[in-house]
C-alpha cells in the first residue's frame, strides 16, 4: 500500500462526523445541565455545563487535526437532544451508556487508521481511546455512589455539592 502524508478522504469523513458526534455530546450535556438545574440540582448542573465544555474541546480536537492534515472541515448540522430526565441516576445511566457508544465509534475510527497505516492518526486517537476510559468511569463512580444513597435527602444534596466543586 502507497503510504500518504495528507488524509486519507474516507478518514477526514469519519473525523468530521466524529466532531459532529462531539458536538451532540456537548448538546446533551448542556440539556442535562439546564434540566438539573430546573430540578433543583444546581451542582449536578454545573458538572453537566463543565461536561459539554469540555465536549466543545473534543470536536474541536477533531477539526483542528482535519485541518492540521490538509483536510477540509465541515460543520454538519447538530441534531436535536432529548430534554428531561427523571432523576440525576437517570442523567447518569444515560451518560454512561452515550459514553460506551463513544467508546465504539473511538475504536471504529482507529481501527480505520490501522487499515490505512494512518501513523498520526493513531496517535491522535490515543488521546481519545484514554480518555474515553474516564468518560465512561466517572458516570459508573457516579451511578455507583448515587445507588448508596438511595432515598436519603441529605446525602444527595452532599453529592449535588460535591459534583459543583468541578474544576476542568
Ligand atoms: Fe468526547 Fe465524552 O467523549
Amino acid at each position: 500500500m502507497e503510504l500518504k502524508t495528507t488524509l486519507d478522504k474516507s478518514l477526514e469523513t469519519a473525523f468530521n462526523d466524529q466532531a459532529n458526534a462531539e458536538l451532540w455530546s456537548a448538546y446533551l450535556y448542556l440539556s442535562m445541565s439546564y434540566d438539573m438545574k430546573d430540578k433543583g440540582y444546581d451542582g449536578i448542573g454545573e458538572w453537566f455545563a463543565k461536561q459539554a465544555q469540555e465536549e466543545f474541546e473534543h470536536a474541536t480536537k477533531f477539526f483542528d487535526y482535519v485541518q492540521a492534515r490538509d483536510g477540509k472541515v465541515k460543520l454538519s448540522p447538530i441534531q436535536e437532544v432529548r430534554q428531561e430526565w427523571a432523576s440525576p441516576k437517570e442523567a447518569f445511566l444515560t451518560t454512561l451508556a452515550h459514553e460506551q457508544v463513544v467508546t465504539k465509534r473511538i475504536y471504529e475510527l482507529m481501527e480505520k487508521a490501522e487499515e490505512l497505516k494512518d501513523y498520526p492518526s493513531r496517535n491522535f486517537l490515543n488521546w481519545f481511546i484514554d480518555e474515553q476510559v474516564e468518560e465512561e468511569d466517572t458516570p459508573r463512580k457516579y451511578l455507583s455512589e448515587l445507588e448508596k444513597i438511595g432515598e436519603n435527602p441529605a446525602a444527595l444534596y452532599l453529592f449535588d455539592q460535591k459534583l459543583g466543586q468541578r474544576q476542568d
